[in-house]
């Protein structure tokens, strides 16, 4: 892990934590971003309603709530801070299992920043600078795939570029996992993203293994931190920094502690098989 974002800076104020933040897992979504980080949701000012499809998955039962975002917020925000003043958050961030109150909300808009909201029960709304796009995550990267290939021709009309062409060196500069993890396989998630990042970018993950709904878990979800540094340094990801912030000093075992990750691509990574698509499979 390299030290040069474990600052004191980078320090959680965890004695401010009230107890109420530990957040239940589904709260209604009257709560929003605070006026200092103002939500901007890709559900506020519609501006383009595709019809959700018919087959309905477990998750869209819970679109629309939220997830402990103050608690989010207090995890987040420190480490959104300190990459956003050291240039590092960049143009296109991807917010993968977004929710309907994407977690990527609390940072500032910037004339040329556009964001992408994937989640498996997303209402496919685009609005402004964020494309919200229904997908299952375990998806990503896979060509064959129609409803990816449907998910990256909508991403490149969003980002105005060509899916022929220029797919190939759009890639995205931030990827958020807000806990998501427990609930795909993560590794499949982890590297099907991967291929979208630029080499420099990060993965942000914030992540409780076995936190939230343990009837929607993945088997092969996030059980144990350890999986994803391993992982991570799989793919030629360095960890930059790693903090838990609800872990008691006494504590010493960080396994199953609630986590915030900051991984870098390593920039000598060589994208193998990067995406593009052809006229012959776009589909109909
Ligand atoms: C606990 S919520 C977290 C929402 C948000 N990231 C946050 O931190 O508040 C988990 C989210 O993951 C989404 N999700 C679950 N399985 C998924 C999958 N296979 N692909 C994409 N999204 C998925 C759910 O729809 C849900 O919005």
């Amino acid at each position: 892990m390299s030290s040069g974002l474990l600052s004191p800076k980078w320090t959680m104020p965890l004695a401010r934590a009230p107890a109420s933040r530990l957040g239940g897992l589904f709260f209604k979504r009257t709560q929003t971003w605070n006026e200092a980080v103002p939500i901007r949701n890709a559900v506020e000012g519609r501006s383009e309603q595709l019809v959700a499809p018919e087959d309905a998955n477990q998750w869209q039962q819970y679109w629309g709530e939220s997830y402990g975002p103050e608690l989010k917020q207090w995890m987040l925000a420190p480490v959104f801070d300190r990459l956003e003043a050291e240039g590092k958050i960049g143009d296109l961030i991807i917010d993968v299992g977004s929710g309907a109150l994407p977690v990527t909300g609390i940072l500032k808009p910037t004339p040329a920043r556009k964001r992408i909201c994937v989640d498996i029960a997303s209402d496919n709304v685009a609005s402004g600078d964020t494309l919200g796009v229904r997908l299952d995550a375990e998806k990503a990267g896979q060509l064959e795939d129609l409803s990816f290939r449907k998910v990256l021709l909508r991403a490149c009309a969003f980002l105005e570029i060509n899916p022929r062409t220029e797919i190939q060196t759009e890639l995205a500069d931030t990827m958020v996992f807000s806990e998501v993890l427990n609930y795909v396989d993560f590794r499949k998630v982890l590297q099907g993203f991967s291929n979208f990042l630029k080499p420099g970018g990060r993965m942000i993950v914030i992540n409780l293994p076995f936190r939230g709904n343990r009837s929607l878990f993945s088997e092969r979800g996030l059980k144990d931190n350890r999986q994803l540094y391993a992982f991570l340094e799989e793919l030629d990801f360095e960890t930059e920094f790693k903090a838990f912030p609800k872990k008691p000093p006494q504590e010493a075992d960080e396994s199953e502690e609630f986590i915030v990750l900051v991984a870098k691509k390593n920039s000598r990574t060589s994208i193998s098989a990067r995406p593009g698509i052809g006229p012959a499979s776009t589909p109909p």
